[in-house]
């Protein structure tokens, strides 16, 4: 039986996670494969550390280059992370006709389009299911099983340390900052968040998604993105009083002429598949015709889920290795769609303000809503009891779909109102007009 050798960039979370479950399954894998798939060589920082998987028969070294280029190498499985030493190493990988395998969204959402052209150059496989989604099957999907579609949107929630956040204040009504410090001590968040709860992880994501769904070109710098911090312990209550609830989505929409990109913390109706996606889980809702909805769903993150994601990609790329050369990857992404700046997005708003709760304020906002073409699908006005001597309510609209700029232009106009105490907080909305 042939053997395919594989070579690791990094044995961290990931990388240890896929060398067990090739390991753990070696037998099926070569019957599968009709090859033997044999790790043999590691790139980590430190040599001496201990690792979570058995490392006996596989050489560990400090150069990561001389791995990414080896002759004795079919193979190689880039789980470092980031765009620097991951970046040179890929380009030196594929330069030197070895199909690579990657986690890495940072590095496809910023130099995919470099790397793919320089995969098709040499003719090799350049795959990275692992890097969006986990251990869920995303990018194969939309690469083949769903290729003869065409996609309307893709809506995801794909960070598991927001989604752990946001499902927390859901249940508990403790606020975001608490709620924060509790997911760094338990290891679900970094101790430099912002890359979760500022969005960027779920935009890099989204970039892929949006490559793939929309066979385009298109950056992570176009995607309009917002984080959660802003959301309060009120909005989450109000959002459940409304039939909501709150969660981090990346969406991309297909709107004619334009893209839509964004990532930002939108209310979900309760009814949605989406809003009971609790958790570390992910999930990643795709319309498109003719198939319709389909949902994918599982563990977003991890040693064991992302490691059977790139142990799968191993596994695609070495079968093309023993076809003779076959590919699989890359995909196209030749087309070119211009993308809806933050003014052009499309969606429902939540609105939150303190008003005085005096006759004639619920209609007279409601008439600036209108005059901006903005329909109001839900109000729900309360006292507030605080300090009844103030005399305010606090009012919630929940509009129909209007343009960011409509939304954008009638809040301008309330918060020069005298009766407008101050507009606390605006959110997107999912599906209400679905
Ligand atoms: N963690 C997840 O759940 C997850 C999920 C999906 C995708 N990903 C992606 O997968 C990739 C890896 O993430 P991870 O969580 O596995 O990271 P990690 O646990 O920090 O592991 C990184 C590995 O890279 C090695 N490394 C770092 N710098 C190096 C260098 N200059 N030369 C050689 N080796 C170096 C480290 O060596 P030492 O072990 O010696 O320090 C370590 O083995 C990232 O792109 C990440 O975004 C992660």
């Amino acid at each position: 039986m042939k053997t395919i050798r594989i070579g690791f960039l990094g044995l961290g979370t990931v990388g240890s996670g896929a060398l067990a479950a090739l390991t753990a399954e070696r037998e099926a894998i070569a019957r599968r494969v009709g090859a033997e798939l044999l790790p043999v060589r590691a790139a980590v920082r430190d040599t001496e550390r201990h690792r979570a998987v058995d490392t006996t028969d596989l050489e560990l070294t400090t150069d990561t280059m001389a791995v990414a280029t080896a002759d004795d190498i079919d193979v190689v499985v880039e789980v470092i992370g980031g765009v620097g030493i991951a970046r040179e190493a890929v380009i030196a990988a594929l330069s030197a006709g070895k199909s690579v395998v990657t986690a890495n969204k940072e590095l496809i959402a910023k130099h995919g389009l470099e790397l793919f052209a320089l995969a098709d150059k040499h003719h090799v496989d350049l795959a990275f299911e692992g890097s969006v989604g986990g251990g869920i099957p995303i990018i194969q999907p939309l690469g083949s099983g769903l290729t003869a579609n065409r996609v309307k949107q893709v809506v995801g929630i794909i960070n598991g340390t927001t989604n752990y956040i946001l499902s927390a204040m859901t249940r508990s009504g403790q606020a975001f900052d608490d709620l924060l410090a509790e997911a760094q001590a338990k290891g679900y968040a970094e101790s430099d968040p912002s890359a979760d709860i500022d969005g960027h992880d779920a935009a890099y994501k989204l970039t892929i998604l949006a490559m793939l769904a929309f066979d385009t070109a298109v950056s992570e710098e176009q995607v309009c993105r917002e984080g959660i911090s802003s959301i309060t312990p009120a909005d989450i209550t109000l959002a459940r009083n409304l039939g909501y609830r709150f969660k981090l989505l990346a969406v991309a929409k297909d709107r004619g002429e334009k893209l839509e990109l964004r990532v930002s913390p939108c209310l979900v109706p309760e009814t949605h598949p989406l809003a009971n996606v609790n958790d570390v889980f992910n999930a990643i809702f795709v319309e498109a015709a003719p198939v319709g909805q389909v949902m994918f769903y599982g563990r977003g993150a991890g040693a064991d889920p992302t490691g059977s994601a790139v142990a799968g990609d191993i596994i695609t790329v070495a079968r093309n290795l023993g076809r003779g050369g076959q590919r699989s990857y890359p995909l196209g992404f030749s087309g070119h769609r211009t993308v809806a700046t933050v003014d052009e997005i499309e969606s429902s708003y939540y609105v939150r303000m303190r008003v005085a709760d005096r006759v004639g304020v619920l209609a007279e906002l409601a008439g600036i809503l209108g005059s901006h073409g903005v329909s109001i699908a839900q109000v729900l006005q309360t006292r507030i009891t605080d300090d009844l001597t103030a005399g305010l309510a606090e009012l919630v609209w929940i509009t129909h779909d209007t343009t960011e700029a409509n939304i954008r232009a009638s809040l301008a106009t309330m918060d020069g109102l005298d009766e407008v105490v101050d507009i606390c907080n605006v959110f997107r909305c999912f599906g209400v007009d679905a």
